[in-house]
């Protein structure tokens, strides 16, 4: 019976201590959306930077605008190395020459739009170089132009243009949200 007793209080203990836990995380996710929405809501396609953001689980932790402009930052060298990575794998004997020379185009691209963020645009931006960092973010996302450009100039449907998209849309919210910082 005493052990019964100690089992049942145990429980309701435990119940009560998995409640709070639960309802807590709950109101820091809240909490952190409304971050997320209301500095997005300051760019100037709102659903987008939050549909971006929310990609990454380390923005709901941010706390400041800074915060949210580096996890962006970070996505686009994501996404060029990823585009780097798709390239690399598309099957170059299946294609034909002027095909592949306009792939080989755009993999030089972004493997420049690669390094001008992870070496430039990640030191300008630790450095306060706002403005540097937006000219290097505006140099990577010229990439998916020039990919773009390639196939259009031998009258081909890219293979690549999804990723071409990805770049634009994810150096625009990276760039909106170091706008932000700019102007303080
Ligand atoms: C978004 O900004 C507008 C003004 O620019 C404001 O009226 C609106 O309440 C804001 N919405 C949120 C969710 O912050
Ligand atoms: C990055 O920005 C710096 C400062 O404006 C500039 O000197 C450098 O050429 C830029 N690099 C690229 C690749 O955009
Ligand atoms: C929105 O932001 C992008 C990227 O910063 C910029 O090129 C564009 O001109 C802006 N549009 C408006 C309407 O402010």
């Amino acid at each position: 019976m005493q052990t019964a007793m100690a089992s049942v209080s145990t429980f309701i203990a435990m119940f009560i201590i998995m409640l709070a836990a639960m309802s807590s995380g709950i109101l820091v996710a809240y909490a952190n959306t409304e971050f997320i929405s209301r500095t997005c809501n300051k760019t100037n396609n709102t659903a987008l930077c939050i549909a971006v953001l929310t990609t990454k689980p380390q923005s709901a932790h941010a706390s400041t605008e800074h915060d949210l402009a580096r996890i962006a930052l970070e996505l686009t060298i994501d996404t060029a190395k990823h585009n780097v990575k798709v390239i690399n794998d598309l099957d170059k004997k299946k294609q034909s020459k002027p095909k592949a020379f306009a792939l080989a185009i755009c993999l030089k691209a972004y493997t420049e739009a690669t390094s001008a963020l992870e070496i430039y645009a990640v030191s300008n931006f630790q450095m306060g170089s706002y403005p540097s960092t937006l000219a290097n973010v505006s140099f990577a996302m010229g990439a998916s132009d020039t990919c773009k450009k390639a196939f259009k100039r031998i009258g081909k449907e890219s293979p690549v243009s999804y990723i071409d998209r990805e770049m634009i849309e994810h150096c625009s919210v990276a760039s909106n949200l170091i706008n932000l910082l700019v102007r303080k």
